[in-house]
């Protein structure tokens, strides 16, 4: 390994965490590490009702109610790569990269929510970006949903209604027929946690159903049973065919006690959110931690339930949705403190996950890069070597890591950011986490949900003024492209100046 270590230390932060400095040290990746990027198709597509696509539960959104986006804009051109993927694909080979991870949009290819009509444009939308990856060596990691229910399903309930096991894995189905032959990578349901909680018990994310303490629960049992039911489908009918390999990817912030006395709250924090799916997949158990189980039971039954909101899976349900995953797909931004005192007995609506969960919540940093993230490194490390240990070490793909800014290709907080989580991934990495793959969020900036496009993630800036959208590299890009080819991250190295960036031959 191509290493020179001149000088490590290691300092506690003010939480009593380990922070490794290292000092002109160029640190190497494990051999045959992949480096990708990502997108979605709501947030980059466009092309909202062109060539038979029907509308889906973000589209409703935007269109009904616009001022709930906060520039009250909306994805029916966004980055327009319905038509400007090949110039998508041509920054993936300016950086280098090995994968590049996108989503199908449910509607383009079943019209009527179902696979009774398949879409044939639609279809060859997604034939041809994949031909075009293909062409150049970059591995297509196909995610089958991120966000974009068909508004139909959402007025029989959604993720609420049972059906919806179905109606996914009919989804599911269509796509591995269709495009299995050469995609490897398929990541099932993006972020049990923001579509269940931010969107059914919360009102952040579309349908904004809002139905606080019940739905969500309601909607994560659904969820996670519609993903394994896909997961075995893939395993007993196409695997020995086409040898992909099929996940979940769960979003996780990492919680850390505002200070020593609150360690009982950041544990049942992690607990609540990002173990309530890793548990029931990975853990020996087979079901939600034991934590939110009790938690959630004795508070519905003081709240006068017949039973917990929880709903609880059976025994056969335990069995069915345990190990169904061959690795885990993680994405993660940042790091929350929290507390627990009496001020937080009445700070939610009861009932609500907030009010179950029952923490306070504060940022680390004050958000100095003015954008929506925090820069905390070391909570990433945290979390990393956490999972490694409570879950017997399982195989990671970093599905979505990124920083977001205002517009401006001088993008220093973003390339520090990068250097920082990357540098704590190799220290997780070192001490034997099983991480196998890294995706930067995101390739290039994009439809950012609620905030719209006030909040930029990409290591591409977008022109929404220029009628070809026009994506130009920020710094960041050249900086991410440099650790991609060399596969090492060097602590020293911090460019003044970006350079034109370029395709390099081979690519
Ligand atoms: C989502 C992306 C989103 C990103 C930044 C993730 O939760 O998967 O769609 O753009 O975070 O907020």
């Amino acid at each position: 390994m191509l290493r020179v270590l001149i000088f490590i230390f290691i300092v506690n932060n003010i939480n009593g965490q380990p922070d490794h400095h290292y000092e002109c040290d160029v640190r190497a990746f494990p051999e045959g590490f992949l480096f990708g990027t990502a997108t979605s198709s709501y947030q980059t597509e466009g092309a909202w009702n062109k060539s038979g696509k029907t509308e889906n539960i973000w589209d409703h959104l935007t269109h009904t109610q616009p001022y709930e986006i906060l520039d009250h804009s909306n994805g029916d051109v966004a980055d327009d790569s319905y038509h400007l993927y090949k110039r998508d694909i041509e920054m993936m080979r300016e950086l280098g990269v090995h994968f590049h991870r996108f989503s199908i949009s449910w509607t383009r290819i079943l019209p009527t929510s179902f696979p009774d009509e398949i879409n044939q444009d639609g279809v060859d939308y997604y034939n041809n970006l994949i031909n075009e990856m293909l062409k150049y060596g970059i591995e297509p990691m196909v995610t089958l949903y991120h966000w974009e229910l068909p508004q139909k399903l959402q007025l029989m309930g959604g993720w609420t209604n049972p059906n919806i096991i179905n109606w996914f894995a009919d989804f599911a189905r269509v796509a591995f027929e269709l495009f299995g032959d050469r995609v490897k990578y398929w990541v099932t349901i993006n972020e049990p946690y923001q579509i269940c909680n931010e969107g059914y018990g919360d009102r952040n994310m579309a349908p904004m159903l809002n139905v606080k303490g019940v739905a969500e629960y309601i909607c994560t049992k659904n969820l996670l049973l519609a993903h394994a039911t896909a997961y075995h489908m893939y395993d007993r009918e196409y695997r020995s065919k086409y040898k992909g390999v099929v996940f979940i990817t769960c979003s996780a912030s990492w919680y850390e006690p505002e200070s020593q006395d609150h360690y009982g709250a950041a544990w049942e924090s992690n607990q609540f959110t990002w173990a309530q799916h890793l548990h029931p997949i990975f853990s020996h158990t087979g079901d939600y931690p034991r934590i939110m189980k009790e938690k959630i039971a004795a508070k519905s039954k003081e709240q006068g339930f017949f039973r917990s909101r929880l709903i609880e899976f059976t025994p056969e349900e335990i069995k069915f949705v345990k190990g169904s995953s061959d690795a885990l797909g993680l994405n993660h931004y940042s790091t929350t403190l929290v507390y627990k005192n009496e001020s937080v007995k009445h700070m939610y609506e009861s009932p609500s996950f907030m009010d179950d969960l029952g923490v306070g919540m504060a940022s680390v940093n004050d958000r100095q890069g003015g954008g929506m993230v925090d820069d905390v490194p070391w909570g990433f490390y945290n979390l990393l070597t956490t999972i490694r240990e409570e879950y017997g070490n399982p195989p990671i793909y970093i599905t979505e890591n990124g920083f977001s800014t205002k517009a401006g290709l001088v993008d220093d907080d973003r390339v520090t950011y990068y250097r920082g989580y990357l540098s704590a991934m190799l220290d997780a990495i070192e001490e034997g986490s099983d991480i196998q793959a890294y995706t930067a969020w995101s390739l290039m900036d994009n439809f950012e949900w609620k905030m719209g496009y006030t909040e930029r993630f990409g290591l591409y800036e977008v022109d929404y003024n220029s009628s070809d959208r026009t994506r130009t590299a920020r710094k960041s890009a050249y900086v991410y492209k440099e650790i991609v080819r060399t596969g090492t991250l060097d602590m020293c190295y911090a460019p003044d100046l970006f350079m034109p960036i370029s395709i390099d031959e081979g690519h």
